[in-house]
């Protein structure tokens, strides 16, 4: 595929979603410019792909208890940022997650993502044939939880949508274990697929713009923030919507 779409101008109360389902499977990402959305308009688009799913923990978004807020503002520090996928470690993990640009950096701070599609196309053939059929257990990190703190998925996964098979991996950090494997060999393993996944050659970095609306496939890309070098109050709305009953695998 090649990663990511942009669209300008798109009429997000009109678009037909089953073709942005296409498109997002297709590519990835899909990034919309010149939307000057609100919350509300945001959050009817994003109802329309299905129902929403909010991860525990995060701050919502006053008076949209379904968006939640990704901020710099009263940060020190900035915050460490790995590529991972969002909120894998429950069965059924969000399909799309969304960001709307409310304050953008004057710079820094763009949204990097990669191609799990090539990330599996690209594997050595002995490495696939010793990985197929395998389970991850996904683990939470970060997250104050005691419910659905982890879950297994197969690690070549057939996207619902596409057909084709992802490489699907979280960070380092959440992937705690393979199936069939010794701990050290998950570990190498799972450390061996990330740095394959995340190799500068199969990454896309979206640098943002105001009234950017920037939405992802979680089932075949991986994404992390680039806090590094950040000027500016950097403020996202976000939302995650979950898989349709009908595009649901397994
Ligand atoms: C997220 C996320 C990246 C960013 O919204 O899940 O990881 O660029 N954000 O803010
Ligand atoms: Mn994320």
């Amino acid at each position: 595929m090649t990663l990511g779409i942009e669209i300008d101008d798109l009429d997000v109360g009109s678009a037909a979603v089953d073709e942005l389902r296409m498109l997002l499977a297709e590519h990835g990402v899909l990034i919309l410019r010149r939307q000057s959305l609100d919350d509300e308009r945001f959050l009817a688009f994003l109802r329309r792909f299905g129902d929403m799913m909010f991860t525990e923990g995060e701050t919502p978004v006053p008076g949209f208890p379904d968006l939640n807020v990704i901020s710099n503002i009263g940060r020190t520090t900035p915050p460490k940022s790995t590529f991972h996928v969002d909120t894998t470690y429950v069965p059924n993990p969000p399909a799309y997650t969304a960001l709307r640009a409310v304050e953008v950096p004057r710079a820094g701070g763009s949204t990097l993502f990669s191609d799990q599609y090539a990330a599996y196309d690209t594997l050595p053939d002995d490495r696939k044939a010793h990985l197929a059929g395998r389970m991850v257990t996904h683990r939470v990190t970060g997250v104050a939880s005691d419910t659905d703190s982890s879950a297994e998925h197969p690690l070549f996964a057939v996207h619902p949508v596409s057909g084709r098979t992802a490489l699907a991996l979280s960070a380092p950090a959440r992937c705690v274990a393979i199936s069939g494997m010794s701990a050290d060999e998950a570990q190498e393993t799972i450390r061996y697929l990330f740095e394959h996944s995340t190799h500068e050659k199969n990454l896309l970095r979206h640098s943002w713009a105001p009234d950017d609306v920037v939405m992802w496939d979680n089932r075949c890309v991986m994404h992390r923030a680039d806090h590094s070098a950040v000027v500016g109050n950097r403020v996202m709305h976000r939302g995650m919507v979950a898989v349709e009953e009908s595009t649901s695998v397994m």
